[in-house]
């Protein structure tokens, strides 16, 4: 097997590296503090492709395959979760859904936009009674001829309030079950749109996370992704890849926390030596180091088979289930290393502690991976 990493990746990771070290590590703890994503870092992030990694260059992306897209996930997550989770919504929900099932028209009007940065986008399934059992969507979108009415609520909306375009899952027909729902191209400008307060979050805070209200709003057909009632299965398609970008997010995490901790064993000293010279702190380290190693393969290879046409239904629900667990150890190890200095917020770590967290609940939680594993497993 061939893992090595190719010039054009490396020159990526290393972009991703430098964007995360001289624009986003300076703001990091302010937009923790006040859970406010400045517009222009978007903007930036745009300029330099991240936005549309994966998208065709003649809609404005750059055209890269999932491996580099995990690589430059790592490398933000390692310095700022939040822009990671900004970043992998855009790309891997958004973008990817829209490039494979959208139609020409809604490519060129939506896509070219979102894949520069000039906009971005939301990922609406959740409902208040509507989590992990996505089928149930309440939200309804009623067939008026050239366009639906779409009313209800969505919950915990990833760039509820910064995003200009949204794709929302909405129940057209509830007679045919998860086979009636469908996925619809809102606009911010549309009538009848409204959006919720920002939540009040324990971790990614300076990611916008919102409610969002739908009274009456006329959705024109053209703006259907895929045939009547593909919505469900849209979302779950999209998902089996945004849920690699997750796993990267929560790779890069752990990687960040463990580098932070290394560096600090390596400085600290008590009792007359560097703690990492203390067999306790040393194995700590060694344990993160393996764990690292072990879910940076689970995810460089879930995103391989997504490049090379293997199915990665289970291997993105094993990277995000074992990338998710290993950054809360790992965080929390690290808050550990730095004693009393962790739980202070301007050494980092107690920050990827509460970042990590989320990356075992969001794109289905650790159980509904479970879930999706043990059906692929069972099912052979
Ligand atoms: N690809 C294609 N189709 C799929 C699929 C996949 N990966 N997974 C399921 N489906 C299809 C099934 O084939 C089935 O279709 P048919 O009836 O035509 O065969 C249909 O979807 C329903 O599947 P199930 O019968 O398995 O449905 P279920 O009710 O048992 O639930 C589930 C399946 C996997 C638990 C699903 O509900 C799920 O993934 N839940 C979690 C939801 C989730 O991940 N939400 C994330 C929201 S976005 C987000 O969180 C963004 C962010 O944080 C930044
Ligand atoms: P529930 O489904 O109520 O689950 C509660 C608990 O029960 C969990 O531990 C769960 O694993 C467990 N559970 C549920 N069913 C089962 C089962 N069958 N077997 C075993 N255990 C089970 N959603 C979007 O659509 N778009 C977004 O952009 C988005 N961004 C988010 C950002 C943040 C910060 C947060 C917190 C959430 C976001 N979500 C988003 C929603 C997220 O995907 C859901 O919170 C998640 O899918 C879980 O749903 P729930 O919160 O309703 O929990």
């Amino acid at each position: 097997m061939d893992y090595s990493i190719s010039e054009e990746q490396l020159m990526i990771q290393k972009a991703a590296k430098d964007f995360a070290q001289t624009e986003l590590l300076s703001g990091v703890l302010d937009r923790d503090e006040t859970q406010k994503f400045p517009m222009e870092l978007i903007n930036k992030m745009g300029e330099l492709g991240f936005l549309g990694m994966m998208v065709d260059p003649k809609y404005g992306g750059s055209g890269l395959e999932t491996v580099s897209y995990a690589l430059a996930m790592e490398e933000i997550s390692k310095v700022d979760a939040s822009a990671a989770v900004i970043m992998s919504v855009n790309n891997s929900l958004v973008c990817w859904g829209l490039e494979m099932f959208g139609t020409e028209t809604q490519k060129e009007k939506y896509l070219t936009r979102l894949a520069t940065g000039e906009c971005i986008g939301a990922f609406c399934l959740s409902e208040p009674e509507a989590g992990s059992d996505a089928t149930s969507q309440k939200t309804t979108a009623k067939d008026k001829g050239d366009h639906y009415i779409l009313n209800g609520t969505k919950n915990w909306i990833t760039n509820g309030s910064s995003a200009e375009i949204y794709l929302v899952m909405a129940q057209t027909n509830p007679e045919k079950g998860h086979h009636g729902i469908n996925a619809l191209i809102v606009e911010k400008s549309m009538e009848g749109f409204q959006i919720g307060p920002k939540e009040n979050k324990l971790g990614i805070r300076g990611s916008d996370t919102h409610s969002l209200n739908f009274n009456d709003v006329k959705v024109p057909k053209e703006n259907r992704i895929g045939e009547d009632g593909f919505g469900f299965k849209f979302a779950m398609k999209t998902l089996a890849g945004g849920r690699i970008g997750i796993a990267s997010q929560a790779l890069g995490i752990a990687a960040g926390a463990y580098e932070l901790a290394k560096k600090y064993a390596k400085e600290r000293k008590t009792f007359g030596k560097e703690i990492a010279n203390h067999q306790a702190i040393a194995f700590k380290l060694a344990d993160m180091h393996t764990q690292i190693e072990a879910a940076r393969h689970l995810v460089y290879k879930a995103a391989w088979d997504k490049d090379n046409g293997n199915d990665y239904d289970l291997s993105g629900a094993i990277a995000k289930l074992y990338a998710s667990q290993v950054a809360m150890d790992t965080t929390i190890e690290a808050v550990q290393i730095h004693g009393g200095n962790g739980y202070v917020k301007e050494y980092h770590v107690e920050r990827m502690m509460r970042d990590a967290k989320i990356t075992q609940i969001y794109e289905g939680t650790s159980e509904i991976q479970k879930i999706v594993i043990s059906r692929s497993i069972l099912r052979n």
